[in-house]
């Protein structure tokens, strides 16, 4: 079920709250979560894989509001991080180091030192030389580490160019061909200060197909088994997130199908799994709310120009991500093609282009739907715009989770030395 809703007067809701009074009361551009449904999705995922032995590790990347971990903590959640910033949000946040998955490319030795002086679950290695480094510093604290090969299975995931990592030309994990990756885990099993913990794969995120997960999977479940084979101990397989959501908001994400599958290829073999979901816990969860300043016609269409931008929400330009957007109120039927764009000095400032949309005056409110994933977390402050605040609705009630900066505090965290 989604919390997010319109009354029967076609107000924008969330839960029982109207969106349009979080507007007024906390000003715009705002982002608006569903708590509720953050721990109605985090759930579901559960359910679809209660069949196997798991541990769900909530992609913090995707939305690591204070509030937002907080609550999946409370719920029981994991979190699988990829900076030392995210891990010291986590453990702020009261989630366990030991249920803590550090994952990235390019984890520094503070960050490592970091991570396993807070006693990390797991740190995901993508390369020989951060091995080398984790080795080292594990030596040298008189610790062993648990690490587990993040591999490449080459695989296609079928998703846009920049999220997409599970090709051999991405710069993510250690290639399976060639023997590379199996010859790392057997490197880590001699090695005195590393516990192998296991293999991970993570191929790319909005995967809308199943068909490249089953392909990753069984590449990752038969190096896994042909390690144990040769004696080897591989307790945990960490099947990575990437469960694409549908941004038209007609269908929610398949978490049974993809249940499914994992069941389907792990089921008996002895394996514990791992899961780091992002998007499809967030992304429905939440709204951009954003306010109309002025109409603008142009030679062939509208421009909507609202308070919300690229500084707020930059997937539309930077991944040619489709938003649906939609006034908060009802404002009758669509009259004509609009662009939805913000205030920012570039072309691509714009949260929709070439939209059917109803007759928008200046002030009306729009929402921007499936903002709860990778929206507030890429937010900037170009063009001197403190970023948007973000509130959640949990249980009936209203909780501001970042409050909105005055220019004032911009500019105090800077130095002039010339002033
Ligand atoms: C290593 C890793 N795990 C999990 C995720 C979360 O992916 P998603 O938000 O698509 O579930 C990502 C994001 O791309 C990632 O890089």
């Amino acid at each position: 079920m989604s919390y997010i809703h319109r009354n029967h007067a076609g107000e924008l809701m969330v839960s029982d709250i109207s969106v349009s009074a979080l507007a007024e009361e906390f000003g715009t551009p705002l982002y608006v979560y569903s708590g509720d449904g953050f721990v109605a999705h985090y759930r579901a995922f559960c359910a679809a894989l209660s069949a196997l032995d798991v541990a769900v590790h909530y992609a913090v990347k995707a939305n690591s509001s204070m509030g937002v971990l907080g609550l999946l903590a409370r719920h029981g959640a994991g979190a699988d991080i990829v900076s030392g910033g995210e891990m010291k949000k986590c453990l702020a946040a009261g989630i366990p180091a030991g249920r803590i998955i550090y994952s990235g490319v390019g984890k520094s030795d503070t960050e490592i030192r970091q991570a396993l002086t807070a006693g990390i679950g797991q740190i995901n290695a993508e390369s020989a030389a951060e091995i080398r480094h984790i080795s080292a510093i594990a030596a040298e604290m008189g610790i062993i580490a648990p690490v587990a090969l993040r591999v490449n299975v080459n695989v296609d995931p079928g998703s846009h160019a920049k999220i997409s990592t599970g090709q051999r030309s991405t710069k993510f994990g250690i290639p399976v061909a060639d023997g590379e990756a199996a010859s790392l885990y057997r490197q880590m099993a001699d090695d005195p200060a590393i516990r192998p913990t296991g293999l991970a794969v993570h191929i790319g995120s909005q995967l809308t197909n199943l068909a490249p997960f089953e392909k990753a999977y069984l590449e990752l479940l038969e190096l896994a088994d042909s390690l144990r084979s040769e004696g080897y101990d591989v307790p945990v397989l960490d099947l990575g997130g990437g469960l694409g959501i549908d941004y038209q908001g007609k269908s929610l994400p398949d978490f049974a199908a993809y249940g499914a599958l994992v069941t389907r290829i792990f089921s008996n073999r002895g394996y514990r799994l791992g899961f780091e979901p992002g998007r499809s816990i967030a992304a429905d969860n939440g709204l951009l709310l954003t306010r109309t300043h002025y109409i603008k016609q142009g030679e062939d269409k509208r421009f909507i120009i609202v308070d919300g931008a690229m500084n707020d929400l930059i997937r539309p330009t930077l991944y040619e991500a489709y938003h649906r957007i939609e006034p908060v109120t009802d404002k009758g039927v669509p009259c004509g093609m609009a662009d939805i764009v913000g205030p920012v000095c570039e072309t691509g400032d714009y949260l929709g282009q070439g939209r059917d949309m109803p007759d928008i005056g200046e002030g009306d409110l729009l929402a921007v739907f499936s903002a709860g994933a990778y929206g507030a977390v890429m937010m900037s402050t170009y063009n001197t715009r403190p970023e948007a605040a973000e509130v959640m609705i949990y249980e009936g009630k209203t909780h501001l989770l970042r409050r909105r900066r005055t220019v004032e505090e911009l500019i105090k965290a800077e130095e002039n030395p010339f002033g």
